[in-house]
């Protein structure tokens, strides 16, 4: 039974430590491969993308999210995707019908599976090695393509905006506060003008979107990221952690849950500030040691899904299940399909 509104309060009045809601809202992993190619300078070779889709010469995405959604009960994919390939090398210039087309058979896909879907910029805050506002691509530019996504998407309820993948080194966190400010402003103009419905928006900070270094690095600037009414309705921080030993999710042994150096205080700073954020990435080998660490991450967000709306593992999609680390990449035989083993292990609905 779904608990009402109502009802919760009048839980919450009768016991001493309400119940929380039974887990995050959202689980699921990443569907990589129209990002191949980009580099963390922001470079994008578009010749290197390896689209995830049968029907475009690539590995079976849209067979991996039906068995996700069917056999593991996931709900969310985060599609990364190289923004230099969306307007084939035209910095500032129109989304290229031909390259769209291609992207857009992947979030149909998606969206295909009855899941909610990450469109997710994959340029860790950069175009060809400069960064956004801050001597890269202009604000301007950057709000051309997010308004374009929009406009595109507006009627597409089950989609959500990741504004950009792990940017890093950014000079003036304040300058990239209005970097993405001008971004919202020009998706929620963009639905308005479509009479679409107001998407969640994911807002990324500096540092790789280190969940640990959120509270204190950049979530003090991105706080004044505000829709046009200047509210924070679907404005959802993104954050990002892997649990190797250098927290970069190049090792497929685990250290740590990051759950006291991490996701603890950045919780404390969220219910602080009445916010809530999603980890987009994270995960490890498929190894004895990250399954224990990454299982204990996921108990943790599970816990305290009132800041925690979702994770999404890193990754499925186009990597070689066998020879990739991080694999998350179900394999198929005749008609079965089989997870790897730290999603077989961790990545389900809360008990
Ligand atoms: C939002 O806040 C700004 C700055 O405080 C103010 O100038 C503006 O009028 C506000 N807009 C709305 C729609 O309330
Ligand atoms: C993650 O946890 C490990 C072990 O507790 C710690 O050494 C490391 O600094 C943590 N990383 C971050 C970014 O908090």
């Amino acid at each position: 039974m779904k608990a009402t509104v109502a009802s919760i309060v009048t839980l919450a009045a009768g016991l001493a430590t309400p119940k929380r809601a039974t887990g995050v809202q959202y689980f699921g992993v990443n569907i990589a491969g129209f990002d191949f190619g980009c580099a963390t300078d922001g470079t994008c070779v578009t010749t290197k993308v390896y689209p995830p889709l049968l029907a475009l010469g690539g590995p079976d995405g849209e067979g991996q999210m039906s068995h996700f959604t069917k056999d593991t009960s996931m709900n969310i994919f985060r599609l990364p995707v190289g923004w230099q390939f969306l307007v084939n090398n035209q910095l500032g210039g129109t989304l290229d019908s031909g390259n769209l087309g291609k992207f857009d058979q992947l979030v149909k896909a998606c969206l295909g599976t009855g899941a909610t879907c990450i469109i997710d910029i994959h340029n860790y805050a950069r175009w060809n090695g400069k960064i956004i506002g801050q001597g890269g691509p202009t604000n301007e530019e950057f709000a051309s393509l997010w308004s374009q996504l929009a406009t595109k998407y507006a009627s597409e309820e089950k989609i959500m905006f990741g504004l950009m993948n792990e940017p890093h080194d950014v000079p003036d966190i304040n300058a990239w506060a209005k970097s993405v400010q001008a971004a919202v402003t020009a998706i929620r103009e963009a639905e308005t003008k479509a009479s679409g419905s107001a998407h969640s928006i994911l807002i990324p900070g500096n540092d790789w979107t280190s969940a640990a270094a959120f509270p204190t690095k950049s979530g003090p600037a991105l706080l004044s990221v505000v829709n046009p009414d200047n509210t924070t309705t679907g404005l959802v921080f993104d954050v990002h952690k892997y649990s190797d030993t250098d927290n970069s999710g190049t090792h497929t042994d685990c250290t740590t849950d990051n759950i006291s150096s991490a996701f603890a205080p950045l919780a404390d700073w969220l219910r602080t500030n009445k916010r809530q954020a999603i980890n987009t990435e994270m995960g490890g080998g498929n190894t004895e040691s990250c399954q224990k660490y990454v299982c204990d991450q996921i108990a943790y967000l599970n816990k305290n899904a009132d800041v925690y709306v979702g994770y999404v593992g890193w990754s499925a999609g186009s990597f070689d299940p066998q020879t990739y680390e991080l694999s998350e990449v179900p394999t198929k035989t005749g008609d079965t399909w089989a997870d790897s083993a730290l999603v077989q292990a961790c990545f389900k609905k809360a008990a």
